[in-house]
């Protein structure tokens, strides 16, 4: 049966995500931005990242006591164009931004800046905080690790996150470059996107413990956290497709997000302690802004970029296909009509929100659903 969907400005989505973060006892200032980054993914269609993941990854953390709902963003260590900062199992999104504004306040003087952040949590898309620094004029990158997901080549075992990276550089065009995705293949929000769908997965994307790929999402979502079922590593499993490269990628978050802040990593970031109790998601990341105006003036260099987004998809198209996409533009065009269409409210989504709106007694909010 086809599931009924209705549709909510982005604006009201945003402020009812506010809302419930203040009720769950996040400061005001905060909560718009731990909502406004949630937002930004519905809003670019990143649906396995916006409002799906308000209760899940934040609200019910808080309400168990492994993330703090005030944060406390500790710069731990600055030197130079660098910091560390400690953010204390806080809200990762306010951490995130603090340590990407300190990056370019660096930046503005050194030409560069640099923040290695330890014990944070899920921060969301890595793209918001790339994309504050290109905002200024900057290239913005932003990379995180993550829980255990991802099997390294020639495994079964979910070992690495799926630790996305994310570069954006501005355009003389409507439209940043702005690359941005996980290092698997899929990563696990998509999956629970699909778990909401009731779908099963494309094959390729899982591989469980005897090395075959499985399609199954529920299965899979609950085997995940088993290490029952892994995800296969951006190109795919084995050799054949080169999976071995995102594998390396992930490799590469990982010890970026870890190694120079001496955080936790892998293993320790299960979310769970020893004996099973939850414990905080301990999560790593590293910013870096490069300033512009460094190198060459901001405008000819966003033209620079634009010429080489342009001459990209200029390129001879492939039988099937006519047109040729950029890293930023499909996000680009979606935002412009969601904008206009507000967001697609699945029956999912309009349970976990009647009981986010019941349970934090939100009893101003009128959704537009009385029932799921
Ligand atoms: N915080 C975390 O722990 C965490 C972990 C994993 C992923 N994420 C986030 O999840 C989001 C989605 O990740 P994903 O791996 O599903 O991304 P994805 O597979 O949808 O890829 C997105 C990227 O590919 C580009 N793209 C898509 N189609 C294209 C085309 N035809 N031509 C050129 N470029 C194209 C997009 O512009 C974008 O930059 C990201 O925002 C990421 O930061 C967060």
């Amino acid at each position: 049966m086809e599931d009924k969907i209705i549709y909510m400005p982005c604006d009201t989505v945003e402020k009812f995500m506010r809302d419930a973060f203040v009720a769950a006892g996040v400061p005001a200032e905060d909560a718009a931005l731990c909502a406004n980054v949630l937002i930004s993914a519905d809003k670019r269609g990143i649906d396995s990242h916006g409002v799906g993941r308000l209760c899940s990854f934040y609200l019910d953390r808080i309400r168990d006591g492994v993330q703090q709902a005030v944060t406390n963003v500790e710069f731990v260590r600055k030197s130079g164009a660098t910091a560390v900062v400690d953010g204390h199992a806080g809200m990762a999104m306010v951490v995130a931004k603090k340590s990407m504004e300190y990056a370019m306040e660096c930046a503005r003087k050194y030409g560069v800046g640099i923040v290695a952040v330890r014990n944070s949590s899920h921060f969301g898309r890595a793209g918001y905080y790339a994309d504050l620094a290109a905002k200024e004029g900057m290239i913005g990158f932003c990379v995180t690790n993550a829980r255990p997901a991802i099997a390294p080549t020639f495994s079964t075992q979910n070992v690495l996150g799926t630790n996305p990276i994310a570069f954006t550089m501005p355009s003389d065009e409507a439209f940043p470059f702005a690359f941005d995705c996980a290092t698997s293949v899929a990563q696990r929000g998509k999956i629970e996107l699909y778990g909401r769908l009731g779908k099963d997965l494309p094959p390729g994307w899982v591989i469980d413990v005897e090395g075959k790929t499985r399609t199954d999402t529920q299965g899979i979502l609950a085997d995940l956290m088993k290490s029952r079922a892994a995800l296969a590593p951006l190109g795919g499993i084995g050799e054949e497709g080169a999976g071995y490269k995102g594998y390396g990628f992930a490799t590469v978050v990982e010890l970026l997000s870890s190694a120079l802040q001496q955080g936790y990593f892998l293993s320790q970031l299960t979310g769970f302690a020893a004996d099973g109790s939850k414990q905080s998601p301990r999560i790593g990341h590293f910013v870096m802004a490069i300033n512009i105006e460094n190198f060459t003036d901001l405008a000819s260099f966003k033209k620079h970029v634009g010429n080489v987004l342009r001459e990209i998809r200029s390129a001879r198209k492939a039988p099937g296909h006519d047109r040729i996409y950029t890293a930023g533009e499909k996000e680009y065009l979606i935002a412009l009509e969601r904008e206009k269409t507000g967001i697609a409210i699945n029956t999912a989504l309009r349970k976990m929100m009647l009981k986010v709106k019941a349970d934090y007694k939100l009893d101003n909010w009128e959704l537009p659903f009385t029932e799921a």
